[in-house]
């Protein structure tokens, strides 16, 4: 495998090889609309069970992103871990539209994934 896929952020749509994709692009939960100011929760997940979860294979770390800014990150010990969290947000307004998940893992780099924000009124 080329180094190349740790000079770049990945993405499942970017991935050359679809199981790959689909094994490291972090899978975001977000509810179906969220209200400026109260508390929601953004889970995370990688790999939906097909990532492996050793101590020479594992997803080491997942960042929440808010528009692009850093909002929040867990880490993950190998083995005894899954790469799964759920982050507690609040968006002060209505201005934020989207939801970021960047997860790493020790041998395929970085791999990101977007969701957007749908807001009440
Ligand atoms: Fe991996």
């Amino acid at each position: 495998m080329s180094s190349e896929i740790f000079w770049r952020i990945n993405t499942e749509k970017s991935s050359e090889d679809k199981p790959m994709g689909e094994k490291h692009a972090p899978a975001i939960a977000l509810p179906a609309q969220v209200k400026a100011g109260d508390k929601f929760k953004v889970r995370v997940f990688v790999g939906g069970g097909k990532h492996p979860n050793l101590s020479e294979h594992h997803i080491q770390w997942v960042e929440l992103r808010v528009d692009g800014l850093y909002v929040a990150r867990a880490e993950f010990a190998a083995v005894i871990t899954e790469p799964e969290v759920e982050f507690t947000v609040v968006c002060p307004h209505r201005k934020f539209t989207e939801v970021s998940a960047l997860a790493r893992c020790n041998l395929h780099g970085l791999w990101e994934s977007k969701a957007t924000l749908s807001f009440v009124e």
